[in-house]
C-alpha cells in the first residue's frame, strides 16, 4: 500500500495543468485552461482546467474532477496506479506502508520478470529491423500480411533468430537471471541445458493495460502442419492469461470514446483492425472469454460487439461463452464475416469506410441472432424447438436489467413465433433463487469497478430549487470561510407611528454561518439528497478546520461527491468559453458582491419555498372547502412573507446591480 504521507505529497505536488498538459493541448484562456475534450470528437473546445481551483470539467461529457481522477477516466488508471504515475512524474518517492519480508520479496521477484520482458521485447524488436536474418524473414513475413512500419513499431512486433539459445545466451551475458528467464518462460530450462522457446517465430509481445509487458505470442513463419501455429508465454507471476486483452492498452482510449469495444480471436485480427482504422479492439487470444477479461472491457463501455470468422461451427460453440457477457450486464451484438473470411483479411482488403458501414450493417443485437440463428434449425423438430426456448430463455435469464429481459421476451416471442406467455414461463423457471443471489454478488463486485462516470445528478430541464441548492454549495465552496458584511433588512416597529418598517442593518458574519443560520430559520431542507449531503459535510468542515481548502477539501471525498463538487465549482467556467472573449463582457468580480450573492441567493431560495408553499395551500383549499378558512389565513401569512421577503430580496438585488 501507498503510503498517506505520499498520496498528501502527491496531491501538494501534482499540478492539474501540467498532468493534464501531457494529453490535452491547453491553451489559456483568462485564469483557466482550455482545450478540445479528450473525452468526445468536439471540435470547439469545452474542456476547462483551473489552475486555481486544481480541478478540470468537460463539459462536453459532464466529466470532470482533479488530476487523480483525470488520469483514472483518461488513461484508466486505479487510483494506486495514478498516484504512482504522479510520484514518477514529480519524482515523489514512493513510501509502502509496512510490508512483510515475503511481500518485498515478491514484490522484487515480479519487477524482475518485468523487467526481463521488458528486455526481450527490445531484443527481438533489435532482430527484427537490425539483422539480415530478422529483416529477410521476420520483417517480410510481417510486410507480406500487410502490416506497415508504422504498424510493426506501434505494436512492438519482433523476431526470434532460428537458433537454439540465441536470446538466452545474449540475456544471460547483459546480466538477466537463468531464473527469471525461466520463469517467464523465455527460456526453456530442460537437463541443464537451456533453449530459447520462441525460436524462429515472430513476435508479438503482449502489453498490459498500462503498457508494461506481460507475454509474448510467437507464431511459426510457414504452414507447418505438425508444429503448434502459436506459442505463448507460460501463466507467470506477471502474466494471468485470463486476466489480459490483446491490445487493450492501444484500444483503451478508444473504446471510451467510441462506446464500443470489438471483440476478436487473434493478434493479427487486431493489429489490422487498428491499421485500417478502427481502434477499439481487443482479443482474447484465442480462448474463451472470461470474467474477469470482460470486467476489463466493462470499466471502459457497456457495449461489446464479438467478430465471428464466417464459419458457423465457430459460432455455436462461441454462444455459450457470450451469455457471460450478459451475465455482467453489457450489451452484446455479433457480427459475422462472409465465407471464408476473417476479421484480419476483411480489414485487409478493405478500406476504412468498407469496412466501418460492413459492421455497422451487420451488427446484430446477441439475443436476437441467437434466436434466428437457433429456429431456423429447430422448426421442424418440436423436441428440438423446446430446447432452443430453453436456450434463448436461459441466455435471457442472464441479463441483469429486469426491463431488458422482458423487451428481449417480447422480441423473441415474434422471431420465434412463440407466445409471450410461454416465454415468460420459461423465464421464471430458469430464474432461481440461486441465480438471483449469484446475481447480487455480481452487482457488488460490479461496483467496486465503477470508474467515475458523469456523477452529476440527473438534472430536470428548469428546476429552480435544484440551482438554488446548486448555488449554494458552490458560494461554501468558495467563501465559506470568509467573513463578510451582510446588509439585512430587519423588521421593526417605527417609534412614532407604530407601524410595522424596514431598517437596514449590517452585521458581519462568517459565510457559512450565514448559510447554515438564515437556512435553519426556515427550516429549510435541501431537496436533492446528493446535495444536502455535501452540504452538511461542507458546513462540518467549516465549523471545524479553520483553515479551510477548497483542493483539500476534494481530494478527502469519494469520487462521486468529488466529481459532484467539480461540475459545481466548473460550471460558471462556461462563460469563460463562449462569450467572455468574443463579446468582451468582463465576468462580474465575484469577490466584491460576495454577501449579496449569498443574501439573494437564501432569499431567492426562500421566496421559492414560500410560492411552493402558497401554491400547495391554494390546491388544498380547493379541495376541501369546509376547513378552506384557517388554511387561506395561512396562505395569507405565506403571501406576507413573501413580500417581505421580495422586498429585502429587490434590496439585495438593488445594491447588487448599481454597485
Ligand atoms: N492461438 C494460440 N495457439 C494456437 C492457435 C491460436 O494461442 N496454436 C491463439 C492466438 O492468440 C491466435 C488466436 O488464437 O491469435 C486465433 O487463432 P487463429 O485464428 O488460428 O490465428 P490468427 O490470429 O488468425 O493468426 P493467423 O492469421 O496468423 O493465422
Ligand atoms: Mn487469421
Amino acid at each position: 500500500m501507498i503510503s498517506q504521507n505520499t498520496i498528501s505529497q502527491v496531491f501538494e505536488t501534482a499540478r492539474v495543468e501540467e498532468v493534464i498538459g501531457d494529453f490535452v493541448q491547453l491553451k489559456k484562456a483568462g485564469s483557466n485552461f482550455k482545450g478540445l475534450s479528450p473525452f468526445s470528437d468536439e471540435r470547439t473546445p469545452s474542456f476547462m482546467v483551473s489552475p486555481v481551483k486544481q480541478i478540470w470539467k468537460d463539459f462536453s461529457t459532464g466529466k470532470g474532477g482533479n488530476a487523480v481522477t483525470f488520469l483514472m477516466e483518461h488513461e484508466h488508471f486505479t487510483y494506486p496506479e495514478a498516484i504512482k504515475y504522479l510520484a514518477k512524474k514529480y519524482n515523489i518517492e514512493i513510501e509502502e506502508t509496512q510490508r512483510t519480508d515475503e511481500e518485498k520479496a515478491l514484490a522484487d521477484a515480479r519487477e524482475s520478470l518485468y523487467l526481463v520482458s521488458e528486455y526481450a521485447n527490445t531484443y527481438f524488436q533489435k532482430i527484427l529491423h537490425e539483422t539480415d536474418k530478422g529483416k529477410a524473414i521476420g520483417l517480410s513475413y510481417f510486410k507480406e500480411r500487410g502490416f506497415t512500419e508504422a504498424t510493426i513499431k506501434k505494436f512492438q512486433l519482433g523476431y526470434a533468430l532460428d537458433e537454439w539459445q540465441a536470446f538466452t545466451d545474449t540475456a544471460i551475458k547483459n546480466g538477466y537471471n537463468i531464473e527469471f528467464l525461466e520463469k517467464t518462460g523465455l527460456t526453456i530450462v530442460k537437463d541443464n541445458k537451456q533453449f530459447d522457446r520462441f525460436k524462429g517465430r515472430v513476435m508479438f509481445p503482449i502489453q498490459s493495460m498500462s503498457g508494461r509487458i506481460l507475454g509474448f505470442g510467437g507464431r511459426i513463419l510457414g504452414n507447418d502442419k505438425k508444429a503448434a501455429k502459436y506459442l505463448n508465454s507460460p501463466e507467470s507471476d506477471i502474466y494471468h492469461k485470463s486476466k489480459v486483452l490483446y491490445g487493450l492498452y492501444f484500444a483503451k482510449q478508444s473504446i471510451a470514446k467510441e462506446d464500443n469495444c470489438y471483440l476478436v480471436e487473434g493478434y493479427t485480427d487486431v493489429i489490422q483492425f487498428y491499421q485500417t482504422g478502427i481502434k477499439n479492439v481487443v482479443s482474447s487470444s484465442g480462448t474463451a472469454l472470461t470474467p474477469e477479461q470482460i470486467r476489463l472491457i466493462n470499466r471502459l463501455t457497456n457495449n461489446i460487439t464479438v467478430l465471428f470468422d464466417g464459419d458457423e461451427a465457430g459460432i455455436r460453440a462461441s454462444l455459450r461463452g457470450i451469455d457471460l457477457i450478459l451475465e455482467q450486464g453489457m450489451n452484446v451484438k455479433v457480427c459475422m464475416f462472409p465465407d471464408g473470411e476473417d476479421p484480419d483479411s476483411f480489414a485487409k482488403s478493405n478500406t476504412l469506410e468498407e469496412l466501418s458501414s460492413y459492421l455497422n450493417e451487420n451488427a446484430k443485437d446477441f439475443i436476437q441472432f441467437k434466436a434466428s440463428l437457433l429456429v431456423r434449425e429447430a422448426n421442424s423438430d418440436p423436441i428440438k424447438k423446446a430446447e432452443t426456448i430453453r436456450d434463448i430463455v436461459n441466455s435471457i435469464s442472464k441479463i441483469p436489467d429486469q426491463i431488458k429481459r422482458e423487451v428481449y421476451i417480447q422480441e423473441c416471442s415474434k422471431i420465434m413465433d412463440i407466445s409471450e406467455d410461454v416465454l415468460f414461463s420459461t423465464l421464471a423457471q430458469i430464474r432461481k433463487k440461486e441465480f438471483q443471489e449469484v446475481n447480487k454478488k455480481y452487482k457488488q463486485e460490479q461496483k467496486a469497478f465503477d470508474v467515475v462516470k458523469n456523477e452529476e445528478p440527473s438534472k430536470p430541464k428548469v428546476n429552480v430549487q435544484y440551482e438554488l441548492e446548486r448555488k449554494i454549495i458552490e458560494i461554501l465552496m468558495l467563501y465559506g470561510d470568509r467573513t463578510e458584511q451582510f446588509e439585512d433588512l430587519v423588521l421593526k416597529e417605527d417609534e412614532v407611528s407604530g407601524d410595522l418598517i424596514m431598517e437596514p442593518q449590517v452585521q458581519e458574519a462568517r459565510v457559512f454561518e450565514k448559510i447554515y443560520l438564515d437556512l435553519q430559520e426556515d427550516e429549510m431542507m435541501f431537496s436533492n439528497d446528493k446535495f444536502r449531503e455535501l452540504y452538511y459535510t461542507i458546513i462540518d468542515k467549516l465549523n471545524q478546520d479553520e483553515n479551510f481548502s477548497t483542493k483539500n477539501f476534494i481530494n478527502q471525498l469519494n469520487q462521486e461527491s468529488a466529481s459532484t463538487i467539480t461540475s459545481i465549482l466548473m460550471e460558471d467556467e462556461k462563460y469563460n468559453l463562449h462569450d467572455w472573449h468574443r463579446n468582451n463582457i468582463i465576468p462580474k468580480e465575484k469577490e466584491h458582491t460576495i454577501s449579496q450573492l449569498v443574501s439573494q441567493t437564501i432569499l431567492s431560495l426562500r421566496c421559492f419555498l414560500i410560492d411552493q408553499k402558497v401554491a400547495e395551500y391554494k390546491q388544498e383549499t380547493l379541495l376541501e372547502s369546509a376547513d378552506g378558512k384557517s388554511i387561506l389565513e395561512d396562505v395569507k401569512d405565506y403571501v406576507s412573507l413573501k413580500m417581505l421577503l421580495s422586498r429585502k430580496l429587490g434590496k439585495v438585488i438593488g445594491g447588487y446591480v448599481t454597485k
